[in-house]
């Protein structure tokens, strides 16, 4: 079975379309993973992710990221957190101890300072002018990567800028394993963007890799994770994406919104954005049509 990779929203096309150079200068899957999220989080174009990120209501960028080792089940993650350039790096970093996996705010900056994590000024002028005016458009959130190696590790990454005018210190579903993400090499991965208030409240990506447990295939999991949960909340509106790869390489992805974009790279390596429609419930290849009409990240 080849190499699998999947990855939340167009925002990470570009660098996925890299992974095959990446593959040939045999980069392990944690660096692929970083590499992609590292391209979105760099990207001021970008507003839910990183640098150029939306501030909270006090105009202050506050960053969230995860990172889960599928053969260890180790993970790390860091939340609320200011000024730090790549907090994929600061959150994957934090797998390699047996506790303070997971830090928040001042202490995990503190942690990034004293490990020498590069710093910056995340709020450019564009998403500090948007706070002024209160715009709110392409608010599309977390970059979400999943991957499979050749030799069956998995591993999954995420990373945010959280809800536009959060609360300062709220914390969304994307730092907390097993909401936002989680990853079991023996049965598979699964991600999350959207509210992150509506994906705990379901813990969506351990719901999908039990019912991959359960024997349910990638796709049929993210289904009944998503349908079943939507039933238990009576159907209320959601805003709720989900991507998953199981660990025999098939993917899945479900949503509520019309059009969920995501990307997968195929038997040669190659980057395909795809789409899950959300009124048709099926997915569909992405065409130029496609491209040139959606709006979002
Ligand atoms: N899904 C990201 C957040 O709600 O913060």
């Amino acid at each position: 079975m080849g190499y699998k990779l999947i990855s939340t929203w167009k925002m990470s096309y570009r660098k996925m379309s890299e992974v095959k150079e990446m593959l040939k200068r045999k980069y392990s899957l944690q660096e692929i993973i970083e590499a992609v999220i590292m391209a979105v989080e760099d990207n001021p174009d970008f507003q839910s992710v990183g640098y150029g990120g939306l501030p909270n209501s006090e105009g202050i960028v506050e960053l969230d990221a995860g990172y889960m080792d599928g053969d260890s089940l180790a993970f790390g993650a860091i939340s609320g957190v200011r000024n730090i350039k790549n907090p994929i790096l600061v959150a994957s970093s934090l797998i390699k101890g047996k506790t303070n996996n997971y830090l928040t705010a001042r202490g995990a900056e503190k942690y990034a300072k004293e490990k020498g994590f590069k710093s910056r000024r995340m709020l450019t002028e564009k998403a500090r002018e948007k706070y002024q005016n209160r715009v709110k458009e392409n608010s599309h959130d977390t970059i979400c990567v999943i991957g499979r190696d050749l030799n069956g590790s998995m591993a999954v990454g995420v990373s945010t800028s959280g809800l536009f005018m959060k609360h300062p210190g709220r914390v969304g579903d994307s730092p907390i394993i097993g909401s936002g993400y989680y990853c079991d090499s023996q049965i598979g991965g699964a991600a999350a963007t959207g509210i992150g208030e509506d994906i705990m409240r379901g813990c969506l990506s351990a719901a999908i890799v039990n019912y991959m447990r359960q024997g349910l295939n990638a796709q049929k999991a993210c289904q009944e994770a998503l349908f079943s949960y939507l039933k238990r909340v009576n159907n209320e509106p959601k805003a709720i994406s989900l991507i998953a790869l199981d660990k025999d390489g098939n993917y899945g992805a479900c949503s509520t919104l019309p059009d969920f974009p995501f990307v997968i790279l195929d038997e040669n390596n190659q980057a395909r954005l795809m789409v899950y429609r959300g009124q048709e419930k099926r997915i569909i290849e992405a065409d130029e049509n496609w491209i040139n009409s959606y709006q979002g990240d």
